[in-house]
Formats: structure tokens, sequence, C-alpha cells
């Protein structure tokens, strides 16, 4: 699976490890940054993570900052994406089967890396069911005509 990825200095640290991890997975990475822990702006690294997305470049992205609720928002600004905050796995499985999230947001300072690495695998692993839930995604598209 191709993953895209990006993060600013508060998650750069989960970043780098999620990284060598989905690595040994076999999955191949695109790193749209931060590179330090120095402070940044999380819409500079989200943005792009999420037009990979949304360009077909990535399968899936994740984006990850201090709460998870900046990299989220700016994700959800690229048309066609849809960029979820999971803080569990049971909301990763429903991110995915419900709402076809194809963005996955993560708040660095308030989960440990090994619940973030479960979230992670949550969500590639699970399916988007379809049905009633494509009627829903479709009504959203159609709000703004993406
Ligand atoms: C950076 O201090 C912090 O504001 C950012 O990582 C994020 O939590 C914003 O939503």
């Amino acid at each position: 699976m191709k993953i895209s990825i990006g993060a600013d200095h508060a998650g750069f640290e989960y970043k780098k490890l999620l990284i060598e991890w989905l690595k040994t997975q076999e999955h191949q990475i695109l790193d749209f940054g931060a590179f330090s822990t120095d402070s940044v702006d999380y819409p500079d690294y989200a943005y792009p993570t999420a037009e990979a997305v949304a360009a077909g470049i990535a399968d899936y992205g994740i984006v990850i900052c201090g709460t998870g609720i900046g990299v989220s928002i700016t994700a959800n600004k690229v048309a066609g994406v849809r960029a979820a905050v999971c803080c569990n796995a049971e909301l990763a499985k429903f991110a995915r089967e419900h709402n076809n999230a194809n963005v996955l947001a993560l708040g660095a300072r308030f989960i440990d890396f090994e619940l973030a690495k479960s979230i992670v695998k949550t969500f590639i692993e699970s399916e988007f069911q379809g049905g009633r839930h494509m009627i829903r995604i479709e009504k959203i598209h159609n709000l703004t005509g993406i």
C-alpha cells in the first residue's frame, strides 16, 4: 500500500517511528515532512499529504500534530479527502467502514505510540462498507460539488 504521511513538530517523532514500522510491512511511504522538531505550521505539511491521496498518488494519508485537530481541519480542505481524527482503534474502524475516510489524523500528545500503531493498523486494514454509507458520503460531496 502507498501511504503519504506528514506532521508538524509535535508529530515529528511519531511520524519517524511510524515510517520505520510501516516500511517493515512493505508499505511504500511518501514523506511530506516536517523533518525535525523545530516549530513549524501544520497546514504546510498536512495539505500536501492529503493532496497526494486526492491525486491518487497514495492510497491513504496519515497526518499528525499535537491534537490531530489542526491537521484534520487542513486535510479536509482538499477536495476528495475525508480525514478523521481517531484516538482509538474502534474509531479508526468506523472511520473506514462508515465514512470511507482516506486520511487518518493522529494527536501525538494524546495517545501513546503503541496505541498510534494499533489505530494505523486498524485504519489501513478496515474496508468501507458502502451501501447506505455511500449515499451519505455522496451527500457530503454534493454540498461543495467535490
Ligand atoms: C502545536 O503546538 C499544536 O498547536 C499543533 O501540533 C496542533 O495540536 C494543532 O492542532
